[in-house]
């Protein structure tokens, strides 16, 4: 039995528990890879594009490689007049890639948002779902050396 079977088989191959299969499979990839997915779509008996279309509508999900930590910066209007990008920028000049890049060890994914809906408490930074609010660019380097 594969690694996605017994996970199913967990759920009891009930497509009522899709969410929870593909938050299981991207907490132990970081990711949803397509060769799994392929398999959910066997073992649940159901279309792959209806799990891809479930896949690409929650953001929580990602299609495509990512770092062990996942940085988002909100980089909406009112995270943007209180300085988003040179937050950005310091988390680019510190990791040596640019948003939407992971680092070549694979611990660091940065991402770009454009409003995460708390704006009121922007500049915004969701490190590994943790919210910061009133973020600032010196806090990039604490961030960075709590990871460690
Ligand atoms: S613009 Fe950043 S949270 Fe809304």
């Amino acid at each position: 039995m594969t690694k996605t079977e017994s996970l199913l088989k967990k759920y009891n191959n009930k497509p009522n528990y899709i969410i929870q299969i593909l938050q299981d499979i991207q907490e132990e990839h970081n990711y949803l890879p397509k060769e799994v997915l392929h398999e959910v779509s066997r073992g649940l008996h159901i279309p792959l594009s209806k799990v891809y279309s479930i896949a690409t509508f929650y953001n929580i999900f990602s299609l495509k490689p990512r770092g062990k930590h996942l940085i988002t910066v909100c980089v909406g209007t009112a995270c943007h007049v209180r300085g988003a990008q040179s937050i950005v920028n310091e988390f680019e000049r510190r990791l040596g890639i640019k948003s939407k890049e992971n680092t070549p060890d694979m611990e660091y994914t940065l991402d770009s948002v454009n409003c995460l809906g708390c704006c009121a408490i922007g500049p915004v930074v969701v490190s590994d779902g943790k919210f910061h609010g009133g973020f600032k660019t010196k806090d990039v380097e604490k961030l960075l050396g709590e990871k460690h």
